[in-house]
């Protein structure tokens, strides 16, 4: 594992006494592609400013390779940026946009080796022969890469990205993440990324760090955060996902809906209070009857979605959504039975009871069903 770059510790910072990043400490190591993902207003520009130089955080301490940087003016530190503007100069072409900072470059690099060093790059983001084009004349997607080229050409040790295909469409997004990734990975260079977009974040970084409201709620590989998420903020920004109040009877032991089930999970106190997350796709769909099906439900709302159906059940209640590529037909009575690692149990937070629950999404519905279908129809097979 590659050495600690850059390191925030306990950093806060305030607009007008009004607390916008509480407390953060974050270590970014070498050559890793980091993400800060989070809801808007949750703290990700500022804290990829605080690491620019360009916002000083009013405590807390800032280090690159050890040493703190916190009086260090931007353009002294090993760091470029890429904002969601590509802010080319329109009236200069491919070329001169990415030589730009090379030619301000002291000692002065002779012509061959800034047009070098610029073929080189426009190479990296796959533009070569793009030299003579006017900047303006480009794709969205085009001028973006200039302007990563542009950034990159003068080898930062760090390259901030702050939404950087935000304006994109989904296509040419899903195909710059991955070219993004591809030149993270040749190039080395250390990417802070900064995204409201989940599926984006899992699909390029090698960290996540999930933010709400200033406070880093959760550090770890995109498996991590997915199957593991700390708390019922993390588990519902990140993917799917159906959480139910349970009770801890024991390690391995879980209790929802009054029934006990086998879980992976253990460390919490005897009947603690927990909340449990259980993924949409991770729940089998058996017989009703059966002696597999753990809990009964009904199915409220079905929606196609290409690859699978989105269902929505009724347990006692409380609605889940199921992914399956089986259908079930609205009004029918289903089981399911969940194994012991699709259940996954975590502590009680401030976020308990904020979300998880799929009643929204059948409200339709709710409205033109028989009210002799209600919750007390249906029941477990206790
Ligand atoms: N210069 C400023 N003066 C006052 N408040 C600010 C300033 N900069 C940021 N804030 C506030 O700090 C909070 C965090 O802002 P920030 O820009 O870091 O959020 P973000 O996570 O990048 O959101 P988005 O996804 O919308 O870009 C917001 O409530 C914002 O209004
Ligand atoms: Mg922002």
């Amino acid at each position: 594992m590659e050495k600690e770059l850059i390191r925030l510790e306990n950093c806060t910072m305030a607009f007008d006494d009004e607390v916008v990043l509480d407390n953060i400490s974050l270590s970014i190591r070498d050559k890793e592609f980091l993400t800060l993902l989070g809801p808007s207003g949750c703290g990700k520009t500022t804290t990829l400013r605080i690491i620019g130089g360009f916002t000083k955080p009013v405590s807390g301490g800032v280090f690159f390779d050890g040493v703190r940087i916190n009086d260090m003016p931007p353009h002294k530190r090993n760091v470029n940026t890429v904002f969601q503007k590509y802010a080319l100069f329109t009236h200069l072409n491919v070329f001169e946009n990415v030589a730009f900072g090379l030619r301000l470059q002291k000692p002065k690099l002779s012509k061959a080796e800034i047009a070098r060093l610029v073929d080189e790059m426009l190479e990296v983001v796959s533009l070569r022969g793009f030299n003579n084009r006017d900047a303006s004349s480009l794709s969205g997607g085009q001028q973006q890469r200039v302007a990563i080229a542009r950034a990159l050409v003068l080898k930062p040790r760090v390259l901030l990205l702050d939404e950087p295909l935000g304006a994109l469409d989904l296509r040419l997004r899903k195909d710059m993440q991955n070219e993004l990734k591809r030149i993270q990975q040749q190039t080395e260079i250390t990417f802070v990324y900064v995204t409201h977009d989940q599926e984006e974040a899992l699909a390029m970084s090698d960290t996540v760090v999930v933010m709400d409201g200033g406070i880093i709620q959760q550090i770890g590989s995109p498996e991590d955060v997915y199957n593991e998420p700390k708390n019922a903020f993390v588990a519902d920004f990140i993917g799917e996902s159906n959480i139910v109040d349970g009770i801890m009877r024991s390690d391995g032991e879980v209790e929802i809906f009054g029934r006990r089930m086998k879980c992976l999970d253990g460390g919490f106190g005897k009947d603690e209070p927990a909340d449990v997350v259980i993924r949409p796709e991770d729940i089998d769909i058996v017989p009703l009857g059966s002696d597999a099906a753990m809990l009964t439900g009904q199915v409220t709302n079905v929606t196609f979605k290409g690859v699978h159906y989105d269902i929505i059940v009724d347990f006692k209640g409380f609605k889940w959504l199921i992914q399956t590529t089986d259908l079930s037909p609205v009004g029918g009575k289903i089981g399911i039975k969940l194994d012991p690692d699709s259940i996954h149990i975590m502590k009680k937070s401030r976020y308990s009871g904020m979300f998880g629950d799929y009643s929204s999404y059948s409200a339709e519905y709710d409205d033109i069903s028989d009210a002799s279908l209600g919750e007390d129809d249906v029941e477990d097979d206790e």
